[in-house]
């Protein structure tokens, strides 16, 4: 389960890591413990959710107690409202730094907010950042084929990793093989669909059949498909269970049935919705 990817840029990251949208900054520093205690090695954080202290506070914490800092990867993301562009992102991303008090690995631009015209320029100021030394990997978050596509024209600095809504409903197949020919790697949010996929009768199905959770399934299902995912819980338990995949492999027949659900519903924001 703490399967890693390489990346197009050298490095490395866990496929499996933990989220912490709507993760509530009085929960945040013992969410970010469970999660490390339980033996994720990558956090997805970001500016929008409010509580890069308080995971900042428990990330050192663990250092402190003796986890390699480079064992970690720590993700913080651009929000990018009221303002894109160069400045702003400068000024977001040395605030996030401060907030995590931790250098951050992987920096993204949480969405490209087409309509302001400005994702190439704040791009270009992450290329700055990497290069300054200050951010090690640099992602995107919620582009679409061809925003990436403009990336790489106008920049030749192509993203190593794009963070996209994905679960079974939503497998996002073409943009992984784009992803694919461009060695970017797929990294899921909302990989159980908010929790409203685990309910689906043929996940169930394959669940009962196994002896595992439905998101034990889903889970396999990302990872069978080589891509990175980053399930969100506020239980221990849950985190644990999440991680807990390495014992089963789901057979072609079950991917194909699990290929079957795809629906096209979002349970999150559609990237053309977010100026
Ligand atoms: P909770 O945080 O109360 O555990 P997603 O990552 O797709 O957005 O889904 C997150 C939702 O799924 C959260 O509501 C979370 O609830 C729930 N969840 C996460 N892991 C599990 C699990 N193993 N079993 C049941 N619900 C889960």
């Amino acid at each position: 389960a703490t399967d890693e990817l390489a990346l197009n840029d050298g490095h490395r990251i866990p496929a499996l890591g933990f989220g912490l949208y709507k993760v509530a900054a009085a929960e945040a520093r013992r969410v970010v413990a469970a999660g490390l205690d339980a033996g994720y090695r990558l956090v997805d954080g970001a500016e929008l959710y409010g509580n890069e202290r308080e995971v900042g506070e428990a990330v050192r914490r663990a250092v402190d107690e003796g986890l390699p800092r480079g064992e970690l990867t720590l993700t913080s993301k651009f929000w990018g409202d009221p303002d894109q562009g160069a400045d702003a992102l400068r000024s977001s991303f040395t605030a996030s730094e401060s907030a995590l008090g931790s250098p951050i690995d992987v920096y993204m631009i949480h969405w490209p907010r087409p309509a302001r015209g400005q994702f190439v320029e704040t791009w270009r100021a992450m290329i700055e950042l990497r290069d300054a030394g200050r951010i090690r990997t640099l992602g995107v978050s919620n582009f679409t084929q061809q925003h990436v596509q403009r990336l790489i024209d106008e920049t030749g600095v192509t993203p190593a990793i794009n963070q996209v809504e994905s679960h079974p409903w939503l497998p996002q197949h073409e943009l992984r093989a784009f992803h694919r020919q461009h060695g970017i790697i797929t990294q899921a949010w909302s990989p159980l669909g908010r929790a409203r996929v685990l309910d689906d009768p043929s996940i169930r199905g394959i669940a009962e059949a196994r002896g595992v959770s439905p998101a034990q399934v889903i889970i396999r299902w990302h990872l069978q498909l080589g891509g990175a995912l980053i399930p969100k819980s506020t239980h221990a338990e849950r985190l644990r269970q999440n991680l807990d995949v390495g014992g089963f492999a789901l057979g072609d027949d079950e991917m194909a049935q699990i290929a079957g659900l795809e629906t096209g519903e979002r349970t999150g924001t559609h990237p053309d919705d977010r100026q």
